[in-house]
């Protein structure tokens, strides 16, 4: 970065997860348009907002159509689409903050970006696997009709490519478990983040 200098502020991201009482991280929730992604984020962050604990949720609704509104389905938007909210989430874990983001995040190369953002220790994979026949069969928004139809291009799992994770964090498979199950799973998992080092 030239010319740019950090300043050394006062409050420390360890004195922010202190007065907060918990650590802080990213739980990045990965898969198809449809499968279930937002659903369980807004599980967990309910989950984990009832025991006092300090979360935010980042997903296509509040990010798309506000901070990323210039940004288009195309490859190059989809990488630049992560890449604002790999940083987004980062000044969000500095704030102290358990963050859950919620995208289909298709590329596996823009999804080791976010882990090169924010640190690989605070970094959590979820994929959310479900089969894009299920996906369709559901078709919440009628997306899939439209993109089947061609109404609508780049659409990912039909005519745009997924790569799904090779060893994601946890992997919820939604035609077994509900979102409750998926939801014990994953504070299971995370348990260990959520305490400070010296409690
Ligand atoms: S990402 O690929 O850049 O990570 P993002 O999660 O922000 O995608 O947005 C995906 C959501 O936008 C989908 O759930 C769907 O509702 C909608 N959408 C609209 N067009 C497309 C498309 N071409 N491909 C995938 N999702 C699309």
């Amino acid at each position: 970065m030239k010319n740019i200098v950090p300043h050394q502020f006062s409050v420390t991201k360890e004195e922010r997860n202190a007065s907060k009482g918990h650590k802080s991280f990213l739980l990045w929730f990965t898969g198809l348009s449809g499968s279930g992604k937002s659903t369980i984020a807004n599980a967990v962050e309910k989950a984990l907002f009832d025991k006092g604990l300090h979360t935010y949720v980042l997903d296509g609704d509040n990010i798309r159509g506000g901070l990323n509104n210039n940004l288009s389905f195309s490859p190059e938007d989809r990488t630049e689409n992560i890449r604002r909210i790999a940083e987004v989430a980062n000044l969000m874990i500095d704030a102290g903050l358990i963050v859950l983001a919620a995208f289909v995040s298709p590329y596996a190369r823009d999804r080791e970006n976010i882990k090169q953002t924010v640190g690989y220790k605070n970094y959590i994979e979820v994929f959310v696997n479900t089969p894009i026949e299920e996906c369709e069969r559901r078709d919440v928004k009628g997306l899939y009709a439209k993109a089947r139809s061609g109404e609508i291009k780049n659409f990912t799992g039909v005519d745009a490519p997924y790569e799904a994770p090779a060893v994601p964090d946890i992997q919820i498979d939604t035609m077994k478990i509900s979102v409750e199950e998926s939801v014990t799973l994953i504070l299971n998992t995370i348990e260990k983040k959520l305490t400070l080092p010296n409690e």
